[in-house]
C-alpha cells in the first residue's frame, strides 16, 4: 500500500449576491431594531441572492475564482463536493450541476449536508480522498440560497441569516504540511433545536404544511447558543490536540458566523485577542456552510494569513453538529 500523503489548500475563492439587505430594511419587514440585532448578535448586514440566482450559480463563480487561484484547469478537478442546506433541487447534486457548468468533465461529485458545519464535514472528506491517493485535486464548496428557506414573518430567525458561497481547491502535500487535523461530531438527540420540519419525506409539503410555514427554518436560539459555546472550544482543542499542538500555537480562529458572543467564547478559550479571530459576519450575517470558506478566502485576499500559520477552522449547526479543523498555511 502507497503511503498516506497530506492536503493543502491550493486556492480560494468566494461568491456573494450584489443585494445587500440592511437591520434598518428588516425593521420595516418584522418587529425588530437595528440595535437589538447589532447587540445580540453582531450583524449590521446580510446579502440576498436574487431571485433567479440558485445555489449552484453562486457555487459555480466562487469554484471557477478558486481553480484561477490554484492555477489549475478544470481538467484536472477529480472531486467536487458541495456542503449545502440549500441545494438547486432535492436531486441532480448541486455538486453535479457545477460540474457541468464548470465543464469539469473528469470530476466526480456529491453534495453533503451538515447544517453550519457541512463546510467543515466536506473539507474533513476531500482530505480524506487526497491523503488517501484515490485523488488528487478535489474542489470543496460551501454554499446557501437561505433566504428561500426563511420565514420573513419569524423575526427570530430572518433577521441571522444570509446567501453566499466559498469554495477551496485541495491538492496534495508532504505530511506535516497543510490540513493538519480534522475533528467532526454529531449529536441528533437535539435535531428538534434547529430544523426545517416539512418538504421531506416525513412530512411532505401540503396545504397544512403551507399554512403554518413548517417548510421553513425554525431554532430554538437560546438552547442552539449554549450548545454553539460549548462545542466550538471544545472542537478546536481537540482538533489541535490531533495536530499536536497546543493553543500558543494557532495564529487565527476561523470561525463560523453566527453570533459575534459566540465567537467572542470561543476566542476566548483559546486565549486568542480579536485581531487573531477572522469575522465577517457583521456584512454577511450566518451563511450556514458558506460562511468559513468565505472568512477564509477573504482573509487570504487581504494577505492577512503568512506561510506556516495555523489556523483553526471551527463550527456548528443543525443535526446537531460540529467540527474543527488545524490548517498549516
Ligand atoms: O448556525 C447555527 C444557527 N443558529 C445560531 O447560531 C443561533 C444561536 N443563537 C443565537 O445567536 C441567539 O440565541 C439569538 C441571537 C438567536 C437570540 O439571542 P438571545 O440573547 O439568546 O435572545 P433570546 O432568544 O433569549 O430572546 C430574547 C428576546 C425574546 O423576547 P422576550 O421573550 O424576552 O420578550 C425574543 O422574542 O428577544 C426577542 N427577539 C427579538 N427582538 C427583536 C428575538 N428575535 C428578535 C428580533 N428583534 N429579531
Amino acid at each position: 500500500m502507497q503511503k498516506l500523503r497530506a492536503a493543502r489548500i491550493l486556492g480560494w475563492g468566494k461568491a456573494l449576491p450584489d443585494r445587500v439587505l440592511s437591520n434598518q430594511e428588516l425593521e420595516r419587514i418584522v418587529d425588530t431594531s437595528d440595535e437589538w440585532i447589532r447587540t445580540r448578535t453582531g450583524i449590521r448586514e446580510r446579502r440576498i441572492a436574487a431571485p433567479d440566482t440558485a445555489a449552484s450559480d453562486l457555487a459555480l463563480l466562487a469554484a471557477q475564482e478558486a481553480l484561477a487561484k490554484a492555477n489549475l484547469t478544470v481538467e484536472k478537478v477529480d472531486l467536487i463536493i458541495v456542503a449545502t442546506v440549500t441545494p438547486d433541487m432535492v436531486f441532480p447534486a448541486t455538486a453535479c450541476l457545477v460540474q457541468s457548468r464548470l465543464g469539469a468533465s473528469r470530476a466526480a461529485g456529491f453534495d453533503l449536508e451538515a447544517g453550519c458545519s457541512g463546510f467543515l464535514y466536506a473539507l474533513a472528506t476531500g482530505r480524506e480522498f487526497v491523503a488517501s491517493r484515490t485523488y488528487d485535486h478535489v474542489l470543496v464548496i460551501g454554499v446557501e440560497v437561505l433566504s428561500r428557506i426563511l420565514n420573513w414573518q419569524d423575526r427570530n430567525t430572518c433577521v441571522l441569516f444570509g446567501d453566499g458561497a466559498g469554495a477551496i481547491v485541495l491538492g496534495p502535500a508532504p505530511l506535516g504540511e497543510g490540513i493538519l487535523s480534522t475533528y467532526l461530531g454529531a449529536d441528533g438527540a437535539g435535531g428538534g433545536l434547529l430544523s426545517v420540519p416539512a418538504g421531506g419525506s416525513r412530512r411532505p409539503v401540503d396545504q397544512d404544511v403551507l399554512a403554518t410555514g413548517a417548510q421553513y427554518i425554525q431554532m430554538n436560539g437560546s438552547e442552539v447558543f449554549k450548545f454553539a459555546v460549548r462545542v466550538m472550544g471544545e472542537a478546536s482543542l481537540k482538533a489541535l490536540e490531533r495536530a499536536g499542538l497546543d493553543l500558543s500555537a494557532v495564529s487565527y480562529l476561523v470561525p463560523h458566523q453566527a453570533n459575534q458572543r459566540i465567537i467572542d467564547a470561543a476566542a476566548k478559550r483559546l486565549r486568542l485577542s480579536p485581531d487573531r479571530v477572522i469575522v465577517n459576519l457583521d456584512r454577511y450575517g450566518n451563511m450556514s456552510s458558506a460562511s468559513i470558506p468565505v472568512a477564509l478566502a477573504e482573509a487570504a485576499d487581504e494577505g492577512c494569513f503568512k506561510s506556516g500559520d495555523v489556523l483553526v477552522l471551527v463550527g456548528f449547526g443543525a443535526g446537531l453538529t460540529w467540527g474543527a479543523s488545524v490548517v498549516r498555511w
